[in-house]
C-alpha cells in the first residue's frame, strides 16, 4: 500500500430516507486521500455532514455508496485500528481512570502480562498529564481531565487512525490549547493518521496538513482543501505570527460565510428537485395503475 494513498474516500455518499420514503443524501461523493502520517481538519457549517463522514470512517454508521479503504483495506465496521474521541468522552463513572483506559487495552493486547497492560496504560495516562490522577473516578475530575482519559484510551490503542470529532469543543479556550498541543506531541510522536473535526478555524490551521472544507448539506462534499505547510512540531507563538497565517484565516473564513451566503437558494433547489422526483413517481404509478388490468 502506497504511503501516498494510507485512506482513500471515494464517492463516499450517505443517504437517509425522508419522511415521504425518498432518499436524501446528506453527504454526496465525498472524495479525500489522506497519506500515511498526515493530519487533515474537517471544517463545515453546523449539520453539513463532518460526523457522518466520521464515524463512516469508524465503521460505526455503514456507508450507502462508494467506498472506504484504510491501508489497503475496505472499511467493514469498528475496529481498534481506528480509535474515536467524541466531544464527550463518555467514560465509564464506575472505573477509575486507569480502568477506563485497561479496558481496550485489555482488548488490544489479549497476550500481554498484566504488567505490560499496567506499563502502557500508565504511559499513556502520564503522557496526556494524568500520572497522578490513574485512581480518580470521572466524577472527581474537571472536563479537561475527562477528555484527557478518552485521549490516552484512545491512543493506548496504538491505533493506525485517529478520528477526533470537536474533541475540544466543550472545553474553555485554555484547556483547549492545552490539549491541542497534547495531541499534537503524540501525533509527531507517534505519526498516526489522523482525522480531526472542528468548527474552529484556528485550530483546524494549527492542527493539521491539510484543511477539508466541507461544502453545505444536504449532499455535502468537498468543496476546497488547503494545505497548512507550517513545520512541525507546531509552536504556536511562530505558526500566529506567520506571515501566511492570517491568508489562510481569510481562506476559511471566506469559504464558510459563502456556504452560508448560499445556503438557502442549495436547499430550495435540492428540495424541488425531491418534489419533481416525487411528482414523477407518482405519475408513473398512476400510469401503472391505468394498465393493469382490472383484478377480478
Ligand atoms: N440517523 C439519522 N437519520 C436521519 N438523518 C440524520 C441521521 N444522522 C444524521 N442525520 C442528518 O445528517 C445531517 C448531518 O449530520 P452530522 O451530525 O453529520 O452533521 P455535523 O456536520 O457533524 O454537525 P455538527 O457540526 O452540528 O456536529 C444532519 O442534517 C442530520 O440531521
Ligand atoms: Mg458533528
Amino acid at each position: 500500500m502506497s504511503d501516498n494513498r494510507y485512506v482513500e474516500i471515494a464517492n463516499l455518499t450517505k443517504a437517509y430516507p425522508n419522511p415521504f420514503g425518498q432518499d436524501v443524501a446528506v453527504v454526496k461523493d465525498f472524495n479525500l486521500i489522506l497519506r500515511k502520517g498526515e493530519v487533515v481538519s474537517v471544517i463545515g457549517h453546523s449539520g453539513c455532514g463532518k460526523s457522518t463522514v466520521l464515524t463512516m470512517l469508524a465503521g460505526l454508521n455503514p456507508i450507502s455508496s462508494g467506498s472506504l479503504v484504510v491501508d489497503g483495506r475496505e472499511v467493514a465496521g469498528p475496529g481498534p485500528d481506528r480509535a474515536v474521541v467524541f466531544q464527550a468522552p463518555c467514560l465509564l463513572p464506575w472505573m477509575t481512570t486507569f480502568e477506563n483506559v485497561m479496558l481496550g487495552v485489555k482488548q488490544v493486547y489479549p497476550h500481554g502480562t498484566p504488567a505490560e497492560r499496567r506499563q502502557i496504560c500508565e504511559y499513556y495516562l502520564s503522557i496526556v498529564g494524568l500520572a497522578d490522577s490513574m485512581r480518580k473516578y470521572p466524577r472527581e475530575m474537571s472536563g479537561g481531565m475527562q477528555q484527557r482519559v478518552g485521549i490516552a484510551r484512545a491512543i493506548a490503542l496504538r491505533p493506525r487512525m485517529l478520528l477526533l470529532d470537536e474533541p475540544f469543543g466543550r472545553l474553555d479556550s485554555l484547556t483547549r490549547m492545552d490539549l491541542q498541543d497534547v495531541i499534537l506531541e503524540i501525533l509527531d510522536r507517534e505519526k498516526i493518521t489522523t482525522v480531526v473535526i472542528t468548527h474552529d478555524v484556528d485550530e483546524a490551521i494549527y492542527m493539521a496538513d491539510r484543511v477539508c472544507m466541507m461544502t453545505n448539506g444536504p449532499e455535502a462534499s468537498v468543496g476546497q482543501v488547503l494545505e497548512i505547510p507550517f513545520e512541525r512540531p507546531r509552536i504556536r507563538a511562530d505558526v500566529l505570527d506567520h506571515p501566511n497565517y492570517y491568508d489562510f484565516r481569510a481562506c476559511l473564513l471566506s469559504f464558510l460565510e459563502k456556504q452560508e451566503h448560499n445556503k438557502s437558494s442549495h436547499v430550495e433547489a435540492f428540495e424541488e428537485r425531491q418534489r419533481q422526483e416525487r411528482e414523477l413517481q407518482t405519475s408513473a404509478s398512476d400510469r401503472q395503475l391505468e394498465t393493469e388490468p382490472a383484478s377480478v
